[in-house]
């Protein structure tokens, strides 16, 4: 089946994409606005798109479910561009059902956070804080917000990465215990969400192997 973008309505373009571009990435993402107020919410068009500086992305869309947007601004984006930095926390399989409840859109100035019965954490780069009970926080500046419709592309700048104690397979090394994160992506539909424990190893190849494999 072929579906033309051009000519869908956005609704329906979205519930294409979010059902075939899968496992997604969940960036739970906290701020802070003008007043301290801290904010919590969780974004799955996200990614890492740059190691030197390390920058991360994510789509915040404005207020609304899925393809039925409004125009006004989530809290997450409105708190971004006031203190220009925010954290990136991952979400854990213990902490989806957590994760989801700061997904509901709450008023502004609700503490999503406590909502949840989380915790917070204080960060060392940024004044705005992490959850203190997922297994990796990302301290962000931002690097840069551009427009995309009725999205907003964050580009994030990582100026410090948490890694819980017992998730760190050796320190020196910086090996990282990446299963014991157990952390959860996002699927299609309403509420589907994978695990990340079906995994298999396949080592990259070279050109010339790949060479000599066709030779037989
Ligand atoms: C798993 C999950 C993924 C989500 N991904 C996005 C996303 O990528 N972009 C977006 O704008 N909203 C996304 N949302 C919805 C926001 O989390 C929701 O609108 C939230 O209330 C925004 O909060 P805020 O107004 O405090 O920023 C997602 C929700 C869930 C539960």
């Amino acid at each position: 089946m072929l579906f033309d973008f051009e000519a869908l309505p956005k609704k329906d373009r979205y519930k294409l994409v979010v059902s075939t571009i899968v496992p997604r990435p969940i960036a739970w993402m906290v701020t802070q606005d003008a007043e301290g107020r801290t904010n919590a919410a969780p974004f799955s068009f996200f990614n890492v798109f740059s190691n030197d500086p390390v920058v991360v992305g994510i789509g915040v869309g404005a207020r609304g479910m899925g393809g039925e947007e409004r125009s006004d601004m989530k809290d997450t984006m409105d708190n971004i561009r006031a203190l220009g930095e925010f954290t990136v926390c991952m979400v854990s399989e213990e902490l989806a059902e957590a994760m989801n409840v700061t997904g509901a859109e709450y008023p502004t100035g609700v503490d999503e956070i406590a909502m949840a019965g989380l915790t917070t954490a204080p960060c060392a780069k940024v004044r705005t804080p992490r959850i203190a009970e997922s297994p990796v926080a990302l301290e962000c500046k931002l690097w840069q917000a551009i427009p995309i419709g009725t999205h907003n592309l964050v580009l994030g700048e990582v100026v410090a990465v948490h890694v819980q104690d017992e998730c760190m397979l050796d320190v020196n090394r910086l090996y990282v215990d990446t299963p014991k994160l157990n952390l959860v992506g996002r699927l299609h539909g309403g509420g589907w969400y994978a695990r990340t424990t079906d995994r298999f190893d396949m080592p990259r190849v070279t050109p010339e192997q790949v060479e000599a494999r066709r030779k037989g």
